[in-house]
């Protein structure tokens, strides 16, 4: 079986309560939800930790998964330990936003963690995390 990790970072847990205008109405269960109806075929390990030395135990954890879909909320912009931890990793990685950080404060168009991945999805909505999905699975095929 397929098994994909998605990792979601610091205030990620209040998706659907916090800045609904930003993030959307969705919860993390429903993106959960709407992945595993999405990919039948694939097990998604879904993890949300505030504290970065967890996140960082996650990232190894998927080591020996097919890949990682990381949303890693603020510390997006300053944890070396985040990217550290990523690049030490070799599977398909994928860092996802919500918003799109480009539109925002000036401090959110910089992420620390993106050098260590090999995709950047910002400003789809819950439907990045599909596309995300479907990123890893493609690796490996030829597309
Ligand atoms: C976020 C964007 C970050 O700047 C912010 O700190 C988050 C969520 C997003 O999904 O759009 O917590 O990663």
């Amino acid at each position: 079986m397929t098994e994909i990790f998605v990792i979601n970072g610091v205030n990620l847990g209040s998706l659907g309560r916090r800045r609904p205008d930003v993030y959307g109405t969705l919860t993390l269960y429903d993106i959960e939800k709407l992945l595993s109806d999405e990919f039948p075929e694939v097990t998604f390990e879904h993890k949300q930790t505030d504290h970065e030395g967890g996140m960082v135990g996650f990232i190894r954890e998927a080591a020996e998964s097919a890949g990682i879909i990381i949303n890693p909320g603020a510390w997006t912009h300053y944890s070396y330990a985040l990217h550290d931890a990523l690049e030490s990793v070799d599977v398909p990685k994928v860092e996802v936003h919500l918003s799109n950080v480009h539109a925002r404060e000036d401090w959110r168009r910089f992420s620390v963690v993106s050098p260590a991945v090999d995709a950047i999805v910002t400003g789809m909505g819950a439907f990045g995390y599909v596309a995300a999905a479907a990123y890893v699975l493609s690796q490996g095929e030829d597309l």
